[in-house]
């Protein structure tokens, strides 16, 4: 990765072309989000509805005000402690926005994201950046450059490759535009830390509204069928599929049961965060293996896991497993 890279990104940046870019938590699909053919070509190539509301990502917290109006006192701290980093906030909306960018929303998603190439490509671009994840829509996101290419291929003009991103989740959403903050979506900063910060609780996000897509059901999903189960019920299910010829892929966070034989097993690390920086490369690799199913060893139930139950949650949602009845 060297400047020219960078600058060359810029360029596709000003000529109205997607860019897609690490940041801390995964990649991007960026475009100018002053361009409103340049954000169309975001919806088109990720299969997006047009009516689901994206992030623009700052290069500093000092632009807020250029994006949002009536910012809280509560987004500002939020904004001092956290950015760069890996929290997007909701916030009134400025009224130049682009509707395509808002959903037609009168609010707006913003982040300041962390990582040097992000950085780089946000001061040299000199804007705001609309990027949802780089996936397409529905499926699990990208967190290596090679990822972003085997979903997009050429409709991309051009992919910035930062190795894998550190986090491996989406970024914690915060919606600080109403009376109450709430909580859109868990992240790698929990709501045990903003609760703290801000010295009060927050709201559950209410279903619905605003429409965020990353919290319908069936999101982050790869196309085998998936489902999560505690250890015991894993080991049961995966051994009666396999007597019935069929090839399981699992997701677990020990070694191999020594009675199982035949499957394609990845143990997942131990930590939290670890385990999410892995979860997306993981579920991808199962995905591949050509299995009927993949079965998910259920992680723990305490709040620094809040984020990854959520991702696998809807991984899993609508999934049906054969033979799991
Ligand atoms: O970590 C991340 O947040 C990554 C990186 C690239 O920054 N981006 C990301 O974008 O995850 P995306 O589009 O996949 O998810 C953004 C979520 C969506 O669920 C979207 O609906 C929600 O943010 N969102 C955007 N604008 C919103 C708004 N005005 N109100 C409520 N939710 C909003
Ligand atoms: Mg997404």
């Amino acid at each position: 990765m060297d400047r020219e890279d960078i600058a060359a990104a810029v360029q596709v940046l000003r000529h109205g072309g997607l860019v897609a870019f690490p940041t801390e938590t995964v990649y991007g699909l960026g475009a100018d989000a002053s361009n409103t053919d340049a954000v169309k070509k975001i919806y088109a190539a990720k299969g997006r509805p047009r009516n689901h509301p994206l992030i623009v990502h700052l290069a500093t917290a000092e632009e807020v005000d250029r994006w949002a109006r009536d910012v809280p006192e509560a987004a500002r701290r939020l904004a001092r402690r956290y950015w760069p980093g890996p929290l997007t906030l909701i916030l009134q909306s400025a009224a130049h926005v682009n509707d395509l960018v808002t959903g037609g929303q009168e609010t707006i998603a913003l982040r300041v994201p962390s990582h040097p190439i992000a950085q780089a490509l946000l001061t040299q671009f000199g804007g705001g950046i609309a990027a949802p994840s780089a996936n397409r829509y529905g499926r699990v996101s990208a967190t290596m450059a090679e990822h972003v290419r085997a979903e997009f291929g050429a409709a991309v003009d051009c992919v910035v490759d930062g190795g894998p991103c550190d986090v491996g989740i989406e970024s914690t959403i915060v919606d600080v535009s109403g009376s109450e903050p709430a909580l859109l979506r868990p992240g790698s900063i929990t709501s045990i830390d903003i609760e703290a910060l801000l010295g009060r609780s927050l709201a559950p996000a209410k279903p619905g509204s605003p429409r965020a897509p990353g919290t319908v059901p069936k999101h982050y999903a790869p196309q085998t069928p998936l489902m999560l189960l505690e250890p015991d019920l894993l080991v049961e299910l995966a051994s009666s599929m396999t007597r019935q010829g069929h090839r399981v892929a699992v997701l677990a966070r020990s070694a191999r049961h020594p009675l199982l034989t035949g499957l394609t097993w990845i143990a997942a690390p131990e930590s939290a965060a670890e385990y999410a920086h892995d979860l997306y490369s993981n579920l991808r690799a199962l995905d591949r293996a050509g299995c009927s199913a993949i079965l998910v060893e259920e992680p723990p139930p305490e709040a620094a896991w809040a984020a990854v139950h959520d991702r696998l949650t809807r991984a899993a949602a609508g999934s049906a497993i054969p033979d799991a009845t």
